[in-house]
């Protein structure tokens, strides 16, 4: 069985719109509904688990509600830090559930294939990560704003989610970083940390994070286009 945890207890700070942006309509459907509705399309995905805000909670409980044809969803409380609000999705996964996925409810361009892939490369290998090529050159750049290395850009990667894992390794991964102390950015770098190796599966440069306003235009323009 696999669920599906979506982080979505934010603020959307740098969207400046004064509430949590994955409400926000994004080409006249909410941004975590459109999420909810790819992830719906994939018949291995037996479970939705949203992780929202206490002050959020009524508003996604209704907008859920309201929605036709979602997968079997609850919806649960986040914290304070992106990792504590997976955390809590975790604990709320059916006991059943042998592979578990995160990914970011702010993602709504992601591909149907691209959440397939991942489920299937998680099964096999342990862990997996949707992620995409750099474009970019990348430099590490000290605090006095000097260069200090250029990777090879082959070796680099922009990772995004989802994010797959076996149930048995993402709890464990979980457990160290709690007694660590460890705050990760992503979950991958959590199992990364127990020295189980993680999988690349390629994904689409169109599977943004809606981060920022401009962000909204240039999904909007995904969305018109066949992606
Ligand atoms: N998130 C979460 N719990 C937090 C922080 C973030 O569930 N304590 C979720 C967001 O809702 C989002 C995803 O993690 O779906 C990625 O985070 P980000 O893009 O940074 O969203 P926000 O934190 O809402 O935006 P900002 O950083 O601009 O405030
Ligand atoms: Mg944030």
């Amino acid at each position: 069985m696999v669920s599906v945890i979506f982080p979505a207890a934010g603020q959307g700070k740098r969207m400046h719109a004064g509430r949590n942006k994955v409400f926000l309509d994004l080409d006249g459907e909410p941004i975590v509904l459109r999420t909810l509705r790819r992830f719906s399309a994939v018949p291995e995905v037996d479970e939705l688990i949203v992780v929202t805000g206490k002050d959020d909670l009524a508003a996604m409980e209704q907008l859920l509600a309201q929605a036709a044809g979602l997968k079997p969803w609850q919806v649960v409380v986040g914290g304070s830090e992106r990792q504590y609000s997976v955390l809590n999705g975790l604990r709320a996964a059916s006991p059943q559930a042998d592979i578990l996925l995160v990914h970011d409810a702010a993602r709504p361009l992601v591909s149907v294939q691209t959440i397939g892939d991942v489920i299937r490369a998680a099964r096999k290998y342990g862990a997996a990560i949707a992620a995409v090529p750099c474009k970019d050159t990348i430099k590490v750049v000290d605090e006095a704003g000097i260069v200090q290395s250029t990777p090879a850009r082959r070796t680099l990667w922009a990772v995004q989610t989802p994010q797959g894992f076996q149930r048995d390794i993402l709890l464990k991964a979980d457990a160290q970083a709690e007694s660590d102390g460890f705050l990760g950015t992503d979950d991958a770098s959590l199992v990364e940390r127990l020295g189980v190796p993680v999988h690349v599966v390629t994904a689409g440069y169109e599977n943004i994070k809606v981060t920022t306003p401009g962000d909204m235009l240039i999904a909007e323009a995904f969305l018109h286009t066949d992606q």
